[in-house]
């Protein structure tokens, strides 16, 4: 901790937990004068900002939900007029209109400041050069971590997503030490430079930061081992301001420690909607302590994981995300999520990382096909009907389903240039 420069980042419990009550009666009030949304809701249920005498008071509250969002697209949850804005972003989901998200001057500036923070407590500092292939636009990945390096005082390569070759070549010509990237995504990178000849782990890059989807401890061995780096996860989502909500420590590699002084967590029953102790699995809910334009009270997240005791920082961890609860598929009344496909993908050194889900209906029952593909040196058709074989009979163990497999010839799954999408449902609705 001797390197953080932010004073809160050293507090104690007791400091922060008073900070974020203070902060956390002013979010309400703003929330519940400012927009119309609040003042319904929190009238509706019977409660006022003024009753937010503790934090677990916060309970007394009614979450939000993606569809309040939709249902006052696309300004109607800004606390502040348009003139006030600084700028917007926005989410596009998998149905409908997309999530439109605002930020003021302030806004920014609170966002440049967790964004550093999380390069810092990523193994970052001042001087280093970042290559950004988070996308930029209306997408928070690209400019939110643009703006945390700039703040952090390092070089920014905005790259964006895509075009695989230049990126190739710019991170062999301009040499980053950093790379901010979509797990998927960085993989996609390590099977380019190999295409072009190059070993990945010879590259000038000693640590990449990375999230924006789930991914589990099994990738993280992949990127660093074909890479030769320290991979670290980023959280974020866009309705709670973008990446730079969590951030893994390069030191304990333990889960990312939320940024508690800005982002209060919550851990719900996704069932009951009742708050859980910390060490609970349920769904991580968020209020915003400190946001002008868009604040945000009890977001339900739908990602589901557990909240920790902090490590490397007083604040508190997440346990990696296990997956989302909109991915999850329910197959023959087993819940699975494709993280626990991905485990034993790629724990298999004959399978690559590369892999997606597809559900069908067969009849009355739901069917799920894993397609995935063959490592480079596992990739003749008899091997490859071994190895499906192996796969399936790894996940009727380890998961407790039968699934049908189909391991492709290398390069066979669409590789993704962002956020991968692991599930395709082609049931007839
Ligand atoms: O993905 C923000 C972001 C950009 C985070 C770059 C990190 C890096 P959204 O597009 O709104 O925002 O998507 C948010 O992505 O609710 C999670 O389901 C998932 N997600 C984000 N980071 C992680 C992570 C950005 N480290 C949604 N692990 C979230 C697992 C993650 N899932």
């Amino acid at each position: 901790m001797a390197d953080s420069k932010d004073p809160i980042e050293n507090a104690s419990r007791d400091e922060i937990m008073g900070l974020q009550l203070s902060r956390m009666q002013w979010s309400l009030a703003h929330a519940y004068q400012n927009v119309p949304h609040y003042k319904a809701s929190f009238d509706k249920a019977g409660v006022h900002p003024s009753d937010l005498k503790s934090l677990s008071d916060l309970s007394r509250f009614p979450f939000t939900a993606k569809e309040d969002l939709r249902n006052n697209y696309p300004f109607g949850m800004f606390a502040v007029p348009q003139s006030k804005l600084a700028r917007v972003h926005a989410s596009s989901g998998t149905t409908g209109k997309p999530t439109v998200v605002g930020y003021t001057k302030a806004d920014i500036d609170m966002w440049a400041e967790v964004c550093a923070r999380s390069i810092r407590a990523g193994g970052g500092r001042p001087g280093d050069m970042v290559h950004v292939a988070y996308g930029y636009g209306l997408f928070t990945g690209g400019l939110g971590a643009h703006y945390g390096a700039e703040r952090l005082g390092c070089t920014v390569v905005p790259m964006s997503g895509g075009a695989t070759d230049k990126q190739i070549q710019l991170i062999q010509d301009f040499k980053p030490r950093i790379i901010m990237v979509t797990p998927s995504y960085m993989l996609a990178l390590a099977d380019g430079f190999e295409r072009a000849g190059i070993d990945p782990r010879s590259t000038s890059i000693e640590i990449g930061i990375h999230g924006a989807e789930p991914w589990t401890e099994e990738m993280r061995r992949e990127i660093e081992e074909r890479f030769g780096i320290d991979a670290i996860d980023i959280y974020g989502l866009s309705e709670v301001i973008g990446p730079g909500v969590g951030q893994e420590s390069i030191k304990t590699k333990d889960g990312p420690h939320l940024w508690e002084d800005h982002f209060y967590p919550e851990i719900i029953s996704p069932e009951t909607g009742e708050v859980l102790p910390d060490g609970e699995e349920g769904e991580l809910v968020f209020t915003s302590l400190t946001k002008e334009a868009f604040p945000i009270i009890r977001y339900r997240t739908r990602d589901l994981t557990r909240l920790l005791p902090g490590t490397a920082y007083n604040m508190r961890r997440m346990a990696r995300i296990r997956g989302r609860s909109d991915d999850m598929m329910i197959i023959r009344g087993v819940n699975v999520f494709p993280t626990q496909i991905e485990d034993l993908i790629c724990a298999n050194p004959k399978l690559a990382p590369h892999y997606y889900c597809e559900i069908r209906r067969d009849g009355p029952m739901d069917t799920l096909k894993v397609v995935t593909e063959a490592a480079l040196d596992a990739a003749d058709p008899v091997t490859r009907v071994v190895e499906a074989e192996v796969l399936q009979e790894r996940i009727k163990i380890m998961v407790g389903v039968t699934v049908d497999v189909d391991v492709m010839e290398p390069g066979a799954v669409p590789r993704s240039e962002g956020k991968a999408q692991r599930v395709f449902d082609l049931r007839r609705k």
